[in-house]
């Protein structure tokens, strides 16, 4: 009897910025206690999970060849955490995941993570596991702290090590330019050096998340725009000083305001609306200060399998 092999399954799933990403002390783990708002844009990445004589890692597309493909790939740890979970051996069926990038690599904006939960949700549909998601929720959280956002967008605040989400209330849509950098820059390099800022002064902290909260249920992107704050930008900035003409350049274009995404390098600019992001975005191309530049508008949803290829 012939064995029946299940269809491709992709999954497209959002990239993220924070709106607000407060830093509290090291904990003995290493890790640093956060209190953050994500926004899930409309900048994605496609994971296709296969099964394949081929099995690993194949990657397309934005950043391509700075993405390991061997085992420590974050998508490779998400096959082999489900398989573990759902005792299943991942290299009995031959797995084969493609990445298709359009997140920028290291760029602050949870592109690894994504594809992380995004393999998640695609690899338990091919394994027809039905699990619902705050179950791959749980195993998500223990590949990477934004891994679990990832898979469910929107806007939300995060807590712990950024892995505990509560849903934002926040109805409209908000416009995005994006300004990636020529590098990737190292997470724990970032979280590193605001240790080290914090020692030798008293670099600035970013207040409440509460009045973020109110400004995203108001749906104003002006007072949005007051409250954007990241306490890991003082520490990107140090490490990338060119960020501060980015940034700069940002709200010569017409910006209401600009924030490092994450660990950076990426720098968000929030816009009064679609066409003005439009506008910024064809400035700031011409400016000289970043490699790329995007739109995007969120929220968006988390990862979602792409019509069609999911039924059989
Ligand atoms: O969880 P994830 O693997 O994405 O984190 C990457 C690195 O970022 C960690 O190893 C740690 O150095 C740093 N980090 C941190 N505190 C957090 C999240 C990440 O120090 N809450």
């Amino acid at each position: 009897m012939l064995a029946v092999v299940p269809p491709p399954v992709t999954v497209r799933v959002p990239a993220k910025v924070n709106l607000h990403l407060s830093v509290g002390d090291a904990r003995e783990d290493g890790y640093h206690e956060l209190t953050t708002i994500f926004q899930a844009l409309s900048l994605t990445d496609e994971v296709t999970v296969a099964v394949s004589e081929e099995p690993g890692v194949e990657v397309h597309g934005e950043g391509e060849k700075s993405v390991p493909t061997g085992p420590e790939n974050l998508a490779w740890r998400a096959v082999c955490a489900l398989a573990e979970y759902a005792e299943r051996p991942a290299d009995a069926d031959g797995i084969r995941v493609v990445l298709r990038k359009g997140i920028p690599v290291a760029g602050g904006m949870a592109g690894g993570s994504a594809d992380a939960a995004a393999t998640l949700l695609g690899l338990s549909t091919l394994w027809r596991l039905d699990l619902a998601r705050d179950e791959l929720a749980g195993i998500a959280a223990t590949l990477g702290s934004d891994v679990p956002f990832a898979l469910y967008g929107g806007t939300a605040l995060g807590t712990g090590r950024g892995e505990q989400l509560v849903p934002v209330l926040s109805r409209h849509t908000f416009h995005w330019v994006l300004a990636f950098d020529q590098r990737g820059l190292s997470t724990p390099k970032v979280f590193g050096e605001l240790d080290r800022l914090r020692e030798a002064g008293d670099p600035p902290r970013v207040g409440s998340h509460a009045p973020v909260v109110e400004a995203l249920a108001s749906g104003d992107p002006r007072q949005l725009a007051l409250l954007l704050g990241n306490d890991l930008q003082a520490a990107a900035v140090s490490l990338r000083p060119g960020l501060r003409r980015t940034l700069r350049a940002g709200v010569n274009a017409g910006a209401l305001a600009g924030t490092v995404s994450g660990s950076g390098p990426t720098c968000a600019f929030l816009c009064t609306g679609a066409e003005s992001a439009l506008e910024v975005a064809a400035e700031l191309s011409g400016a000289g200060v970043c490699r790329t530049v995007r739109v995007a508008h969120g929220p968006v949803p988390g990862a979602r399998l792409v019509g069609g290829d999911d039924t059989p």
